[in-house]
C-alpha cells in the first residue's frame, strides 16, 4: 500500500442557472466573443457559495459547533459555505453518552444555524466502528449486550436520530469506513459492527435509514475510494458492493468520497475523476465529503510547511479534486473538513502535520481558497474573455 492508513478512527441544489451561459448557442459563441457572465453582478459575489450556486454545486464544511461563538468563524461559515457537516457532534458518542441520556445540543445548534443561512445538512454519520459511546462498546465486550440486543440498538439509534431531524437533512451518510485499505480490498471482517453482526448490517442500516427519512439522500462514505491508493483496488472493491447492493434493492443513492490527502504520496487527478463518474455511472450521486490536503510543517501551532514545494502542492491537490467534482454532473457537493488550519483535525491525528485547509491559523484564506475560487468561476463564468489589441 502506497498511502499511510490514517487513524481510521433534498432534493436538488434549487439553484437557478445562469441566463445566457450554458444557453448560448455554438454558432453566437463563433460569430462573435461569448458575453461571459460577470461574477461580481449584482446579486452574485466571488463566494464559493455563490459560485457554486451558478453551477448546481454546493460547497460545505465540516463545523465544530462550538465555534460558532466566535464572529470571525461564523462569518466565513455563512459567507462562503452552502452545506455543513458537524464534524463529530451527530455521532453516536456525543448523542448518547449514556444509555438513553442524550446529548442533542452540538447538532441542534449547528442545524438552526444552517437553517438562518440558507444552508443545508450533511448528516454524519450513523453506522461506523469509531467514535461509538463507551457503554454500547463495553457491554458488547463483557456480553452485558448480545449480538441480538446490539442489532435492535442500531436500529432504535437509527430511527432516533434520524427522526429528530426529519425532513431536515439533505444527505446523510449512513455507512462509514467499512472497506479494507489492502489489494484486493473488501468488506473489512474484522470491523466492530461486520464482526458481531456480519456485512448484511450495512443493507439493513440503509433500509432503516430510508424508513426513518425517505426525503434524505443516504450515502456510503469512505477514504481512499476514488484512486488515491494507487491500485484503485478500494475504489473496485467499493463500486462492485454498490452494484450489488442496488441489484438487491437497498436504498443506497449516493457515494461519498471523503477526500483526506496528504502533498507527500502521489495523487491523480483523472483517477478520481473516472471513479467518480464510474459510480454516477451506477445511478448514484457522488460527493466529496472531507476534502483536506495535509504536508509536514513546523510546529502544529503556525503549521508553516517544511516543505516550499508543498505550498504549490497542496492547492494544486484541493484544484484536482474540485474539478473532479466539477466533470462529473452527479457530484452534487464539494466538502472541506473544516475551513481553518486552527481548528483541523490533522495536527491531532497526523504527527508534524498540518497546513491541510484553505484558511491558516488566523482565518486569512490560503492559496488553496484562490484555488477553488478560480476554479468554479471558470466553471461557472467561463475563462475570462480575453481583449486582442
Ligand atoms: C474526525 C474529527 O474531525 C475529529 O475531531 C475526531 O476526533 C475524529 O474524527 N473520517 C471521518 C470523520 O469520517 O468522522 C473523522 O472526523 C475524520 C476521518
Amino acid at each position: 500500500m502506497r498511502r499511510r492508513r490514517f487513524l481510521a478512527l433534498g432534493a436538488a441544489a434549487g439553484v437557478a442557472a445562469v441566463p445566457g451561459v450554458a444557453t448560448a448557442t455554438a454558432s453566437a459563441a463563433t460569430r462573435s466573443p461569448r458575453l461571459l457572465a460577470d461574477p461580481s453582478a449584482a446579486g452574485a459575489s466571488d463566494s464559493l457559495r455563490d459560485l457554486a450556486a451558478r453551477i448546481g454545486l454546493r460547497v460545505g464544511t465540516a463545523v465544530i459547533p462550538f465555534d460558532l461563538d466566535t464572529p470571525a468563524y461564523a462569518a466565513v461559515l455563512a459567507n462562503q459555505f452552502s452545506v455543513v457537516t458537524p464534524g463529530n457532534e451527530m455521532k453516536w458518542q456525543v448523542v448518547e453518552p449514556a444509555q438513553g441520556q442524550f446529548d442533542w445540543s452540538g447538532a441542534d445548534r449547528l442545524v438552526s444555524f444552517a437553517e438562518q443561512h440558507g444552508q443545508r445538512v450533511r448528516g454524519h454519520t450513523l453506522l461506523w466502528h469509531n467514535q461509538l459511546p463507551d457503554w454500547l462498546t463495553t457491554g458488547v465486550a463483557n456480553g452485558t449486550i448480545s449480538n441480538s440486543q446490539l442489532m435492535d440498538l442500531l436500529e432504535q439509534h437509527i430511527f432516533t436520530e434520524m427522526g429528530r431531524y426529519r425532513g431536515r437533512i439533505w444527505q446523510w451518510d449512513v455507512a462509514n469506513e467499512f472497506f479494507t485499505d489492502s489489494n484486493p480490498s473488501g468488506i473489512n471482517p474484522n470491523d466492530f459492527w461486520v464482526s458481531h453482526l456480519g456485512p448484511d448490517v450495512i443493507p439493513r442500516a440503509f433500509r432503516w435509514a430510508h424508513q426513518a427519512d425517505p426525503g434524505a439522500l443516504l450515502f456510503y462514505n469512505d477514504y481512499n475510494i476514488a484512486g488515491e491508493d494507487g491500485s484503485n483496488a478500494k475504489s473496485d472493491a467499493v463500486y462492485q458492493w454498490l452494484q450489488q447492493m442496488l441489484d438487491q434493492g437497498v436504498p443506497v443513492m449516493g457515494v461519498g468520497n471523503q477526500g483526506h490527502l496528504d502533498t507527500q504520496f502521489g495523487f491523480s487527478g483523472e483517477r478520481m475523476t473516472q471513479d467518480l463518474q464510474r459510480y454516477a455511472g451506477l445511478g448514484l450521486k457522488v460527493a466529496i465529503t472531507e476534502a483536506d490536503v495535509r504536508t509536514f510543517v513546523n510546529n502544529a501551532t503556525a503549521q508553516v510547511p517544511t516543505d516550499n514545494l508543498a505550498v504549490f502542492a497542496q492547492p494544486y491537490e484541493f484544484g484536482q479534486m474540485m474539478k473532479a467534482c466539477l466533470a462529473v454532473p452527479a457530484c452534487i457537493s464539494f466538502t472541506v473538513w473544516g475551513f481553518g488550519d486552527a481548528d483541523s483535525w490533522i495536527p491531532g491525528f497526523f504527527t508534524g502535520e498540518g497546513y491541510a485547509t484553505l484558511y491558516d491559523v488566523n482565518l486569512n484564506p490560503k492559496p488553496a481558497f484562490s484555488e477553488l475560487q478560480q476554479d468554479l468561476r471558470l466553471a461557472a463564468t467561463g475563462a475570462p474573455r480575453r481583449v486582442h489589441t
